[in-house]
């Protein structure tokens, strides 16, 4: 089967669109920090209004309990909608009472309007099918169509993404489209060499991209918090650094495995250890398996992986034909332990061939470091999306699109 695409939907003149996006921006003080996944959904919602549909936009922000929590509205994401596409968008304060059932039945052809976050409602994420389909329900009297967009949440089975695309007439938008073209390209017959760099805090986060990629790839590189389960694998000692103990056995096995199959683990040789998790702390570039031997002993911790480490890993990155990226070398947040993530990003934008950089926190990492999105081959809008992607997993807002 493949994927149903907007002209399968035929004239949307007229017809009300609901649009399931995926504006989960990063937010501080109620100001939007990085506005890419807003910007990603533009091409679908200008071809909606250009197709004179009445465009009712929906999308989860962060995680809220279920119910009302006014620090994860949707009104400043309506407003940056707004000017991004350059046309008046209105916003209801609830996603399918009153004012949202209002607000949809003042649409004009053409006409925009944001409901508010869908997980203010418990049965967006029920795990309890019919609560679920319930609310799909409710979602659907919003409209005639679903176009489902939100690449990042299409590994989620929850109200809007599954049961609400079984309800309504529906096909993927322009977003998912292309997000799918990109991850296709990594995993039917990439050029070689072809290289994944890893990081984030979290080993246990990577592991099924880490066994599924195993037999797939040239390299892995690992830095981030998760580098340092490696290191302890290997016999180092880490002082406080971020450890997940329980892993260190499946860590074992994938080096011992990466070795069999020929595949390369480019692991940090040297790294940045601090005095404290801070962006002042003083700090010390040391050797990988000298991690104690700094001036704060045991209570160091790692916060970004070495320049020798860095300069490696840029080396591998340009020399292969394929890269795929995701999660942060260091604390990129703080200046003093952006250099790791910083070096990558630079090398990722020279590469001759395919790079991609997946999702999360790894673009808000290039964007905030000052790099811009044409100098990737592809920055995806999934975090979590693309990474089940890539381990080959089934995932739910796909195959109710016909992806197979
Ligand atoms: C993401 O940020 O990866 C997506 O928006 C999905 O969010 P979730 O992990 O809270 O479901």
């Amino acid at each position: 089967m493949t994927l149903r695409t907007l002209d399968s939907l035929g004239s949307l003149e007229g017809k009300r669109v609901i649009v399931r996006c995926d504006l989960n921006v990063p937010l501080r003080d109620g100001v939007i920090t990085d506005d890419g996944r807003v910007r990603a959904s533009l091409p679908t919602l200008n071809a909606l209004i250009n197709a004179g549909a009445r465009v009712v936009v929906c999308s989860h922000l962060g995680r809220p309990d279920g119910a009302p929590d006014p620090q994860y509205s949707l009104e400043p994401v309506a407003q940056r909608l707004s000017e991004l596409l350059g046309v008046p968008v209105a916003f209801a304060r609830d996603t399918v009472g009153e004012s949202a059932q209002d607000a949809v039945a003042s649409l004009e052809d053409g006409g925009v309007v944001v409901i508010e976050n869908l997980r203010f409602n418990a049965g967006e994420t029920a795990k309890d099918d019919a609560t679920r389909a319930a609310f799909a329900e409710e979602l659907a009297t919003l409209g005639d169509v679903l176009v489902s967009d939100g690449f990042g949440v299409v590994h989620r089975k929850q109200a809007s993404v599954y049961e609400l695309a079984e309800l309504l007439p529906s096909a993927a938008g322009l977003l998912i489209e292309t997000e799918l073209d990109v991850l296709d390209r990594l995993t039917e017959k990439p050029e070689r060499p072809y290289a994944v760099v890893l990081g984030g805090s979290k080993v246990s986060d990577k592991l099924g991209v880490i066994s599924h990629l195993l037999p797939r790839v040239d390299r892995i590189l690992v830095g981030g918090g998760m580098l340092f389960t490696f290191l302890k694998a290997q016999g180092h000692a880490v002082a406080s650094s971020l450890l997940e103990e329980d892993q260190l056995e499946t860590v074992r096995g994938y080096i011992a495995e990466a070795a069999e199959r020929g595949v390369e683990f480019v692991l940090p040789t040297d790294v940045v250890v601090a005095a404290s998790f801070s962006a002042d702390a003083a700090h010390e570039t040391v050797s990988a398996d000298a991690i104690e031997s700094t001036a704060f002993g045991t209570s160091g911790i790692g916060l970004d992986i070495g320049p020798e480490t860095a300069a490696r890993f840029a080396e591998v990155i340009r020399g292969s034909k394929t890269v795929f990226w995701n999660g942060p070398m260091g604390v990129f947040e703080f200046p003093a332990f952006a250099a790791g993530t910083k070096t990558v990003a630079q090398a990722l934008t020279e590469v001759d061939g395919l790079s991609v950089v997946g999702g999360g926190d790894s673009a808000a990492a290039v964007r905030q470091l000052g790099f811009t999105d044409d100098q990737f081959g592809h920055i995806s809008t999934g975090g979590g999306a693309s990474l089940e992607f890539l381990e080959g997993k089934k995932l739910p807002g796909l195959e109710v699109l016909g992806w197979a």
